[in-house]
């Protein structure tokens, strides 16, 4: 049975209460801790940065997968490794030296993930391909929880499976925007192996019970 990457994404999480959210994650099946990070620039939301992540980091069990929706985030990346991500994903269409900055993240100690806007090809990642430990295939248009998975990301996904198979075998794909329980199986048979769910996990009724359904292969 191949593994299954799990990580509930806290920008649907109680802002007010974060710690009992945090502790939820820390005692269910999830594996990561997906943080939302937005500029208001790159995408239309402002969500939370470094001193927040560093209080997460405190009380946070598993690994810190920290989603740059940043424009140049290249500016900051140490300063991420000392909030304490363990990943750290920027977008291809926030990067113009992206291949520099793959080598940035992975030299600063973190795993270094690239995550496409719905509207760009998976083709274009070909020639970094092999240099990356993950690809985030956003399957919504970024900035907010709680929107609908757009369909197309599966033949996209499936198209990345094939690409990775010939360069990268072990590269993770993840995949975030309207995953649900509905939809869970269908992304992972694309060829997917990490999941993100926001509103899935915490609109549930319960929440660590939902972890669990999405856990199940
Ligand atoms: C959206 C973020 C997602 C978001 C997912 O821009 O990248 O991680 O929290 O939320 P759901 O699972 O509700 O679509
Ligand atoms: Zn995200």
């Amino acid at each position: 049975m191949k593994k299954i990457i799990l990580a509930p994404s806290l920008l649907s999480a109680d802002f007010g209460n974060l710690q009992k959210d945090i502790e939820m994650i820390n005692r269910s099946e999830a594996d990561w801790f997906h943080l939302d990070i937005m500029d208001g620039v790159f995408v239309p939301n402002i969500s939370f940065g470094f001193p927040v992540v560093k209080y997460i980091n405190r009380y946070a069990k598993k690994p810190l997968d920290v989603h740059l929706m940043i424009v140049q985030p290249e500016r900051y990346i140490d300063e991420w490794k000392n909030a304490g991500a363990d990943i750290l994903t920027v977008h291809y269409e926030a990067c113009t030296h992206l291949h520099r900055t793959i080598q940035e993240i992975k030299a600063a100690g973190m795993k270094a993930g690239v995550s496409l806007n719905p509207h760009t090809n998976v083709e274009l990642l070909e020639d970094i391909l092999p240099e990356l430990d993950m690809v985030l295939i956003m399957s919504v248009n970024p900035g907010f929880g709680g929107q609908s998975f757009i369909k197309q990301s599966l033949t996209k996904i499936k198209k990345l499976r094939s690409m990775s198979d010939k360069t990268n075998p072990n590269l993770i794909i993840q995949v975030d925007g309207g995953v649900d329980k509905n939809n869970y199986k269908d992304i992972l048979n694309a060829g997917a192996n990490a999941l993100v769910a926001g509103s899935a996990v915490f609109g549930a009724e319960d929440p660590e019970d939902m972890i669990k359904v999405l856990k199940k292969t």
